[in-house]
């Protein structure tokens, strides 16, 4: 990670109130495709990481019984819970936590995770963090992990928009595959939006050891 999780947040904090509307064209269409590919039934639950002000998690909710969104910025979440009051959805919860420690309890005895999403976040981590959260994502057992981020599919151009070097440390697809593979998940789809920004998806077979 190229700043502290206390610089990532704050650096969040500042951008909250504006961030929905500063939006690319990429990233809606990552966006979307987070969405389709992550479809929860009307009894699963939903962990959504580095939700932000709730674009997954608040789309999801209307489908899921209940979604958990995490993230390290006070100021997102407070964006995100105002969104989810102002569209009366009561099925959703934001609160602080880390991809590496989500501080998921579960809702009293019921600690399932059926789906985990993440969109346009994970590229915060340095490659090795990304193999903990990975592993973290496998141990709550999940069906399914939609990842949606920067990554590249080929040499980065480094005039391209998606990453500020500065902050931000995306990995290859490649990268991301094998990762995703050693933390005990199959591959059964990858979307490409752009040559840097794309949809993993993730399979687990259920009760598997990682
Ligand atoms: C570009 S925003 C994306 C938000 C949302 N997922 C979306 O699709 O609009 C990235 C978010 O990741 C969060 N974030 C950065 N590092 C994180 C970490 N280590 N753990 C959890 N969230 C993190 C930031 O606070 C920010 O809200």
């Amino acid at each position: 990670m190229k700043k502290t999780i206390e610089e990532h947040a704050a650096r969040f904090d500042a951008l909250a109130a504006a961030y929905d509307e500063s939006a690319s064209t990429e990233y809606r269409a990552c966006a979307a495709l987070v969405i389709d590919h992550a479809a929860p039934g009307s009894d699963e639950v939903v962990l959504d990481l580095g939700t932000g002000t709730g674009a997954i998690a608040l789309a999801l909710a209307p489908d899921a019984e209940r979604v958990v969104g995490r993230d390290i910025s006070e100021g997102m979440l407070e964006r995100a819970r105002e969104k989810a009051a102002a569209d009366g959805l009561e099925n959703v919860e934001f609160g602080y936590g880390t991809f590496r420690e989500p501080a998921y309890e579960g809702n009293g005895d019921d600690a399932r995770v059926d789906l985990v999403t993440s969109n346009f976040a994970l590229h915060h981590l340095a490659d090795e963090e990304k193999r903990e959260a990975f592993d973290m994502i496998a141990g709550l057992e999940p069906r399914k992990f939609v990842l949606g981020d920067v990554m590249f599919f080929g040499e980065p151009d480094p005039d391209e928009p998606f990453y500020d070097p500065d902050v931000d440390d995306p990995a290859t697809v490649g990268v991301l595959a094998d990762a995703l593979t050693d933390a005990g998940f199959s591959l059964t789809a990858v979307e490409r939006v752009h040559d840097q920004v794309g949809v993993l998806v993730a399979e687990r077979e259920r009760g598997r050891e990682t």
